[in-house]
Formats: structure tokens, sequence, C-alpha cells
């Protein structure tokens, strides 16, 4: 078996190299990524693209075909990956994250490449009603980042055939600790937050509702969606990923964070404007699906996992929100060294 890992040096990538390691110990893995990550690592160990046995450094908008000869499945992580760089590159986000995944997923179906999975995303439900979203839910993608999700799917339902079978998990927002960890998702700033100054500022009023997944919950859905049979789900599937456990409203996070963590105080903004993105989501499709596979672990494990790895690495940086723990923070600066132009695109004169 050969796996394709696009985007596989961000921040699910290194764990899931792990698991597929041990899922699928014959398996030859390969590593396509523009790299724009590559040095926010927080292990001074063994570099996570060790584990691939190939490692191509691109761009998606180029995507080589030849790379894809011999694949048998492809995990498609590589994108833009979150509402604030897709706010301030909306066009690139678009090109990255919904252009680029059908061209690759038109050629792998040409290729003869059997599986493809997408990393899709909850956020494409925006604003709900109370009730609890299920796949057929409407959609309401409020940022070009949620709209490239929704694109991306609509134009990979007619894509999948029997011989080419597609899977669109649409993952809750990820919390855990990675390799190349990110700091800019809620529960993992909150636990940051609790570290370096004893204070978490929920940035909004605190109610908007979150469903949350650990990363190695995430990288086991992608495992089974893999090789899962056409039979199970069928050609295309899109499906929700998470747990009903795990539906939290922002300030129920803060105050497990602030448990786990004493002597943390809570700030909530009580004059912001109400954060649009709120809703709740239904996972008993998955559940149904993939019995073996539901997400195992629970919040206050995710807490200390953090904390853990925060405290191995000294962490005590109170303005980690303006570093580069920030994904949007990281590629500012790259542009602002002249290394990436305004597409995203590293300017090769100046490496
Ligand atoms: N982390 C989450 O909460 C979450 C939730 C739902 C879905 N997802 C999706 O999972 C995927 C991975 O997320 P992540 O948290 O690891 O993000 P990340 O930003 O840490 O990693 C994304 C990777 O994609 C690469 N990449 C970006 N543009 C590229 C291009 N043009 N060509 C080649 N490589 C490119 C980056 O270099 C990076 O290594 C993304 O598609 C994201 O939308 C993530």
């Amino acid at each position: 078996m050969k796996i394709l890992i696009t985007g596989n040096m961000g921040y699910i990538g290194p764990i899931l190299t792990k698991q597929l390691r041990q899922s699928y110990p014959e398996a030859k893995l390969i590593g396509f990524d523009m790299g724009y990550f590559g040095n926010c690592i927080t292990t001074a160990d063994m570099l996570p693209e060790c584990r691939v046995d190939i490692q191509y450094f691109g761009d998606m908008r180029q995507f080589p075909a030849e790379m894809l000869q011999g694949v048998d499945a492809i995990i498609h992580l590589a994108g833009i990956s979150n509402d604030p760089i897709g706010n301030k590159f909306e066009d690139v986000t678009l090109d990255i994250n919904y252009r680029a995944s059908i061209k690759l997923a038109k050629k792998a179906k040409d290729l003869g490449i059997k599986s493809f999975v997408f990393a899709s995303s909850c956020s494409m439900y925006g604003a709900a009603d109370d009730s609890a979203r299920t796949e057929q839910s409407p959609l309401n993608p409020l940022t070009a980042y949620a709209k490239s999700k929704v694109y991306t799917e609509r134009d990979l339902e007619p894509l999948a055939s029997d011989q080419f079978k597609v899977t669109c998990l649409r993952f809750s927002t990820a919390c855990g600790w990675t390799e190349r960890l990110r700091l800019d998702l809620v529960l993992n700033d909150f636990v940051a937050c609790a570290i370096a100054s004893k204070m978490i500022t929920i940035l909004s009023d605190g109610t908007p509702w979150r469903p949350l997944i650990n990363v190695k919950d995430m990288v086991r859905a992608m495992d089974w969606a893999i090789s899962r049979d056409v039979n199970n789900g069928g050609k295309f599937l899109a499906v929700n990923v998470g747990s009903s456990e795990w539906n939290y409203q922002v300030r129920d996070l803060a105050e497990a964070v602030a448990k786990a963590i004493p002597g943390t105080d809570i700030s909530i903004n009580k004059n912001a404007q109400p954060d649009k993105r709120s809703y709740k989501v239904n996972f008993d499709l998955f559940n149904k699906l993939a019995p073996n596979h539901r997400p195992q672990v629970d919040l206050v494990d995710s807490i200390n996992e953090l904390k853990n790895g925060l405290n191995a690495l000294g962490f005590k940086d109170a303005d980690f929100r303006d570093s580069w723990f920030m994904r949007l923070k990281v590629l500012t600066e790259l542009q602002e060294k002249g290394l990436l132009n305004s597409k995203l695109q590293w300017i090769n004169e100046a490496m």
C-alpha cells in the first residue's frame, strides 16, 4: 500500500504519520508539503518527517501528477487551516483549499487511485440555532476558510465512484499535543494562557458552542476512512467527526482548564461582539459507521497532555498570541522577510 499525505508538515500531520506507521507497517508513506511551518517544532528529537519514506516539498497549486504513480490512497490535509489566514488571504485560500484540491482529486481519479480522504471541517455549519447539526443540516459558511471546505465537498461528490471512494471528514475543532503545536486553537490557547499568565482571556462573551476533538482521535478517523468499505457509507461520504459529549460552550472549556491548572482566573469580554460562529454537532452517523473508531480521549486528558507538554518545554510566553505558535503570524513574518509573496508562494531569489 502506498499512501500520499499532503500537508503532512503541519499540526495534524506528525500524529497522522505515527498512526499510519502503526496501522500499516508495510505501507510506503509519502509526504508532500510547502513547508511553511517546518521550523515550528516542539521537539528536539527526531524530525516528524523521518517517519515518511519520501518527503516532497512543493505547492499544491502546481502539484506534479507523476507523484501519484502507484499511490493507493490520499489523505489530503494541505491547506490554509484557519479563519484568520483565510480572511487575510481570501483568494489564496480558495486557490489552495478548493481549486487545487479538486485538481488533485481529478488527477487521482484518472490514475486509478482508490481512496481520497479530505480533511473537511464542521465550521461549514457557521452560525446555527440550538439543535445539533447533522450532515443533512443546511450549511452556513461564514468565512473564506469555511466556504473553501463547502465548495471542495460539493465538487468532490460528482467525482466519486465505486472505484474512487471519497470521504470528507468534517472535523470538530482540534486540540491536543503534537510535534508542530498550534496555539491558535481554542483549548490549546486556553491551556497556554493558564500556564503562561494564570489568566484565560476569552475573546468572545464565552457563549458560542464549539465541538472539539483530540488530534489523536482525528487521525484514528482518517485511518478508518482510507480503507472503509464502499458499502459502509457509500462512494461519497461527508461525515461529522467528533463526539456529542464534546459539544462545549467556550466558557465551559475555560472553566475546565482553570480547574486543571489551579490559580487560573478567567476574563470574559462582556462587551465582545457576539461570535457568529457557534454550532452544536450531531455525530450519530460516524458512531454508526465507525463504531471502533469513536473518539476516546476526553477533555481532562487533552488538557493534561497540553499542560505537561508545555511545562516540559518550559513554556512561559504570555505573548504567545503574537508568536510562532500562531499560523497567521508565521506566514506574515515570512512575507515581511520577503520569503513569501502575496500569493504565499516562496520567492526563490530570496532563499
Ligand atoms: N486543526 C483543526 O482544528 C482542523 C479542523 C478541521 C479541519 N482541519 C483541516 O486539516 C488540515 C490540516 O490542519 P492542521 O491543523 O494540521 O493545519 P496546519 O496549518 O498546521 O498544516 C497545514 C499544512 O498544509 C501545508 N500547506 C498549506 N498550503 C500548501 C500548499 N499550497 N501546498 C502544499 N502544502 C501546503 C502547510 O505547509 C502545513 O504544513 C487542514 O486542511 C485543515 O483545514 C483542521
